[in-house]
């Protein structure tokens, strides 16, 4: 679904280092209509990356529970990855994880599909549609994003992701891939606000769900337009706003402005998500502080350390956080890549554009990801580039682990998401 032809900034500009602000933490809950978001960290949609796999993956590692000290059990990590109700080798330990993730015990307090394409949505064949939409009941409370630019499509398209059983439907106004504008979705839109009310209107008639909106600053500078964007959701009946905070013509480059955050935040009651440039758990509570916001969203840096929300989590509810060690990451790096493995194994039979596919394509991606900042990272992303099979990778995942003669509880340092495809917002 990632969009080319869009150059973006695939790094961090120059990221400015939070101190934990006094006083302030990410919110322990908040409400999107009826639907509870707790802890208040949303995963942000990200093409091409949170596919039910990374998502269930990411709450599963993010699991954070007061009653049960500081640290969930490694098992958990492990146990997990074959926790797809109905793969060979689901047991009972499995179910009783799964039953016990409630969504206030994991660090992550919503999840988001990649965005879909309405128009492709409302003519796809259901087994295809099931690709875009499969998800799985450890994953509520989750919303799916859409994008398109006419509004019945994307109703029909909201009424097939509230059938689905998705508990929110959020729609993308923030794309800036030259393929999506091109056809005014996206961030094409945001240069013509009455055409987003009439979509707002005509989704909000469609679905009963609650309905949200991914949004950028605005087109550039000249036409910023975040808060009547944000004001006329509200007066839509739109439950929630999240705001990446820069323009389509910023791309990536630059700082996250998120003084637009606090202006928006000002403007409506409904909860404001913010977005852009949150790295650390430092980084989301200082977002909170300048800004007001009723929750936070969080991408890129999701991928290069999925303990984050974890850490927030954590933090907010004692006001420490644990690092992950090196075991940690070890973990979570087998954890990832077995549910991959598992999930290509139990989607084999589908058809071809059903299967969750490209598996050792998207481990070797994470890996670069995560093993940036990990000591001999660079040997264990070379060996990876070499393997040819999904397996492959995941032997030599195992055998660098194994063979580092770091002690196990070395602590890594938080890493920086690598330069890499990034080809849509
Ligand atoms: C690989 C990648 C794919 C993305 N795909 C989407 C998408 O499908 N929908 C969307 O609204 N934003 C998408 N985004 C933008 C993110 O949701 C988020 O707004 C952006 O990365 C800024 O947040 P961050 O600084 O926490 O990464 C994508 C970002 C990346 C890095």
């Amino acid at each position: 679904m990632a969009g080319k032809g869009f150059t973006v900034k695939k790094n961090w500009d120059n990221p400015i280092e939070h101190a934990m602000p006094e006083g302030v933490r990410v919110p322990a809950e908040m409400r999107i209509g009826p639907v509870l978001v707790a802890p208040a960290t949303v995963l942000a949609p990200m093409a091409g990356v949170t596919d039910t796999v990374f998502r269930r993956f990411i709450r599963h590692a993010s699991v954070f529970s007061t009653s049960e000290a500081v640290n969930p059990p490694n098992s958990i990590l492990s146990e997990v990855s074959g926790a797809r109700p109905g793969l060979p080798g689901t047991n009972q330990e499995i179910a009783a994880v799964e039953a016990d993730v409630t969504n206030t015990q994991s660090g992550c307090g919503l999840l988001m599909t990649e965005f879909t394409s309405a128009d492709g949505l409302s003519r796809m064949r259901e087994s295809k549609r099931r690709r875009y939409l499969t998800f799985y009941d450890d994953e509520h409370p989750i919303g799916a994003q859409l994008f398109g630019s006419n509004a019945e499509t994307l109703a029909e398209a909201a009424r097939i992701v509230q059938d689905t059983g998705f508990d929110t439907v959020d729609l993308n106004l923030g794309c800036p891939a030259k393929r999506v504008v091109g056809c005014n979705g996206g961030s094409g839109l945001l240069r013509d606000l009455p055409k987003i009310g009439e979509i707002f209107r005509t989704v909000r008639k469609a679905v009963t769900i609650p309905f949200t909106v991914k949004f950028r600053l605005g087109w550039n500078d000249a036409q910023i337009i975040c808060t009547e964007l944000a004001r006329m959701a509200e007066s839509e009946g739109l439950n929630a706003v999240a705001l990446h905070a820069r323009t389509r013509e910023q791309g990536y480059s630059g700082q996250a402005r998120w003084e637009w955050i606090a202006a928006v935040k000002a403007a409506v009651q409904i909860p404001v998500i913010g977005n852009g440039d949150v790295r650390t758990p430092e980084d989301a509570a200082a977002m909170v502080a300048k800004t007001r916001c009723d929750g936070v969203m969080i991408g890129r840096a999701a991928a290069a350390n999925p303990w984050i929300f974890r850490q927030i989590a954590q933090y907010t509810a004692t006001g420490a956080y644990d690092q992950p060690s090196f075991t940690d990451r070890h973990h979570m790096i087998r954890a990832y890549f077995e549910m991959l493995l598992a999930e290509a194994e139990a989607t084999r039979a589908l058809p071809r554009d059903a299967r969750i596919g490209e598996t050792s394509g998207k481990m070797k991606q994470f890996a670069t990801w995560f093993t940036h900042g990990v000591p001999g990272g660079a040997r264990l992303r070379k060996a990876i580039y070499t393997a040819r099979t999904g397996a492959a990778v995941l032997d030599e995942v195992n055998a660098f682990f194994a063979g580092q003669p770091l002690a196990q509880d070395e602590v890594i340092a938080p890493v920086a998401f690598p330069e890499s495809e990034l080809v849509c917002d």
